[in-house]
């Protein structure tokens, strides 16, 4: 069985974590194709967003897999963790927009890989947690960082300090997920993310979130001109043409993201 599974839908990568019966744990080689691609996307012309979900009904991902780690040394457990890290990163840093489609549950670096995505859908009944430090380490991939900026240091902290699972219902509540949906409405509801985006100039999205990532935590100053360097891909853009034009025209624009 393939540990991950890639297809294509039209101009969608979906990325489909599949090991079911490890409740899609994080293998080494699961976390050594995830910056591959990563990069083959955002390469990509023909990609203009990215999905990723898992099999199965139960979990996303139980996170890093606990039974590869099981008798590594510190260094090698390190190295492990700096290879998670930095897939993780690889799929916080890609230019198209993602949607983590959350089918089940998340854990560990199951969470912390959902945060490094754009959008979070999340199935009904499914729960959140980073349970590190009941484990005797702590988030290694992200989460001491991406959480707090997401949803507030005070409950990032009930969360990682205290191992807290949480429910649908309170990761809605708090801004940890977008939408909460039945798991049999899950696709639909991605469907209807991608469609909404489809209409966007990609160049556009791309550049805002650009602006959003870059700017993020830095001074007002510095975080306003890099938000105008993003605006400025736009205004020698083709598309920026064609959506003065629809607009004049009173018809649907028509974008070649360039
Ligand atoms: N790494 C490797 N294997 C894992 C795993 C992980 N993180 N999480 C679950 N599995 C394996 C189990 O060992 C079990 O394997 P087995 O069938 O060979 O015994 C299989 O997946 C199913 O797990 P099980 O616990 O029986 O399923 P469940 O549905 O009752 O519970 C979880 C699922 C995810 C709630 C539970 O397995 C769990 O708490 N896992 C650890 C999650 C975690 O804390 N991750 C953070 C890591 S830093």
């Amino acid at each position: 069985m393939t540990d991950i599974l890639v297809e294509r839908r039209g101009s969608t990568a979906w990325v489909t974590l599949n090991r079911p019966d490890a409740r899609n744990a994080l293998s080494r080689a699961v976390n050594e194709q995830l910056p591959e691609l990563a990069t083959e996307f955002d390469e990509d012309d023909g990609v203009r967003a990215v999905v990723l979900t898992a099999s199965g009904d139960k979990s996303f991902s139980a996170g890093a897999d606990l039974k590869e780690r099981r008798g590594l040394s510190p260094e090698e457990a390190g190295h492990y963790v700096t290879i998670i890290s930095r897939a993780i990163t690889s799929w916080a840093d890609m230019r198209k927009p993602t949607i983590c489609a959350l089918n089940g549950s998340a854990y560990g670096g199951g969470l912390e890989l959902a945060l490094a995505c754009d959008f979070r859908i999340l199935a009904e009944g499914a729960e959140l947690a980073l349970t590190e430090v009941k484990l005797g380490i702590m988030p290694g991939g992200g989460g001491t960082q991406r959480l707090p900026r997401l949803i507030g240091e005070a409950r990032a902290k009930e969360m990682i300090l205290l191992g807290r699972r949480i429910g649908a219902a309170r990761a809605l509540e708090i801004g940890l997920v977008h939408q909460v949906v039945p798991r049999a409405g899950l696709d639909a509801a991605v469907q209807a993310l991608l469609a909404e985006l489809a209409v966007c100039a990609p160049l556009s999205v791309r550049s805002a979130k650009a602006a959003i990532e870059r700017g993020y935590g830095k001074p007002i100053s510095e975080a306003l001109d890099i938000e105008r360097e993003c605006y400025d891909v736009t205004l020698f853009s083709d598309d920026r043409i064609e959506g003065l034009a629809a607009f004049a025209e009173g018809r649907p624009p028509n974008y070649a993201g360039h």
